[in-house]
């Protein structure tokens, strides 16, 4: 049984502790200071989109209550707070010169942070691209890594001075695969083909804005991304069920950090995707700038899934002629996502990114659950099944260090309740309670347990 004092033993000196959240989810103020609308925005209007017709028009309504909610992370104790910048308050409609009330929100976010001697940390794409961008084709369109990287640029000459970590894009496999693929984020489309044209142009973008960011930095900073990743486990030995795992993990992490480290594709999934009929819309010179070098690579863990390869009915193609893949139960418990709490699956996860991208440091960028929380009536929730899931990815963060990953620093999803996503306001992932009606805050036990946890490593309290 781990104590607080034996789980943060497993931690080396310096490890951040902190707390993730992005622009769309906790902002509001969606029309302030010529903010224009995002894909978000608009997809939020589409009947049956979004859970119970939420939109993030109001949100946490942080963008009125920023300097509180900064009071409230220096209170947890927490040196790291990592936050989006969006796209369309900076640069409305994506495209001309910054916009000065926009960007003057995160420059006083980012002196409110040093303030309270907490790391800002700037994430420049959490996926609310402008609406207009889209209306022009969006990510399946090359032109948009181009816009990305100029929008880029405007941020970090806003804020380089005072920001040392900088994370390009959010999870490229929810834009691509969520946005365009199956429909269930903005923009909502169903294209396959025009998915794939979109891993390669966010992976793009990504490199053009890592290169400019490099080229004009003044000092040492620290550049990465951010990838959703899990481990794909085979439902059996089963050639087939081996072969699903493949292809899982091929979609999932290798087609993005294959080419992001190692400069290709991975050649299994190129072939793959030639087998359905798409292609990525590579050009002269695209891997040399996917391949820039970065820093640190983002990893954000919820769980992890295993694939067979056979249908219900025992066969191992489709209609269409190619191979089954679907996902089956690992037999865990779950949390509100219906996600499957595998904390094993997170040592794993890190253990096989230190072994096939060795030398890459990693951050724990996100990680965290959804409970159907119930406050009592001073609006404090013992969130037991939260804190215990803490406790065990915490463990397995811990399990993979000592076994020789290297990773230095652990965000945990979420400051507070927030929009999430197409579940509205339902899921609730924080560590704080918000009360949507009044707005007010309450720090559930879970955030009472990372804080206790922040200040044992910090006074170097460990057993
Ligand atoms: C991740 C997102 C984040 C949040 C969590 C629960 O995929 O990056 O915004 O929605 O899931």
């Amino acid at each position: 049984m781990s104590t607080p004092e034996t789980l943060v033993g497993g931690f080396p000196s310096g490890f951040r502790w902190g707390v993730a959240t992005s622009a769309y989810q906790i902002e509001g103020a969606v029309s302030a200071d010529g903010r224009t609308p995002s894909i978000w925005d608009t997809f939020c209007r589409v009947p049956g989109a979004i859970d119970n017709g939420d939109t993030g028009d109001i949100a946490c309504d942080h963008y009125h209550r920023m300097p509180a909610d900064v009071a409230l992370i220096k209170d947890l104790g927490l040196d790291t707070y990592r936050f989006s910048v969006a796209w369309p308050r900076v640069q409305p409609r994506g495209k001309g010169p910054v916009n000065a009330a926009g960007i003057g929100f995160y420059d006083r976010l980012v002196d409110e942070l040093l303030a309270q001697g907490i790391d800002p940390w700037v994430t420049l794409y959490h996926w609310d691209l402008p609406q207009e961008l889209e209306d022009a084709g969006g990510w399946p369109v090359r032109d948009t890594a181009y816009r990305f990287a100029e929008y880029a640029m405007l941020v970090f000459d806003a804020l380089q001075d005072r920001v040392t970590t900088w994370t390009t894009l959010n999870e490229p496999w929810c834009s691509a695969m969520l946005g365009y693929a199956y429909g269930l984020h903005a923009p909502g489309r169903r294209e396959y083909p025009a998915a794939i044209a979109a891993v390669h142009h966010l992976l793009l973008g990504h490199g053009l804005a890592t290169q400019q960011m490099r080229a004009a930095a003044p000092r040492k900073l620290d550049i990465g991304i951010t990838l959703n990743v899990a481990t794909a486990y085979p439902a059996s030995d089963a050639a087939p069920d081996v072969d699903a795992a493949r292809r899982a993990d091929g979609m999932g992490r290798r087609i993005y950090l294959d080419p992001l480290v190692h400069g290709h594709y991975p050649a299994d999934v190129v072939a793959d995707l030639a087998r359905e009929g798409v292609e990525l819309p590579i050009e002269d010179g695209d891997l040399e700038i996917i391949a820039a070098p970065i820093d640190v690579l983002g990893v954000n863990y919820y769980f992890s899934q295993k694939f067979t390869g056979y249908a219900e009915d025992g066969s191992t193609v489709d209609g269409n002629g190619l191979p089954v893949s679907r996902d089956v139960p690992l037999g865990r418990p779950r949390t509100a996502m219906d996600w499957e709490i595998v904390p094993e699956g997170f040592t794993d996860l890190l253990l096989g990114i230190a072994r096939d991208y060795p030398g890459l440091p990693m951050v724990i960028t996100e990680n965290g659950s959804a409970f159907d929380d119930v406050a009592d009536e001073n609006g404090y929730v013992d969130d037991t099944g939260r804190t215990a899931y803490f406790t065990s990815h915490l463990g397995a963060v811990a399990d993979a260090i000592a076994q020789g990953a290297d990773i230095r620093g652990y965000l945990a999803w979420s400051l507070m309740d927030n929009f999430e996503w197409a579940y509205g306001y339902v899921k609730r992932f924080g560590i704080v309670r918000v009360d949507y009606e009044t707005q007010t805050r309450t720090p559930k036990q879970s955030a009472l347990h990372l804080k206790q946890l922040a200040a044992l490593h910090r006074v170097g309290r460990t057993a």
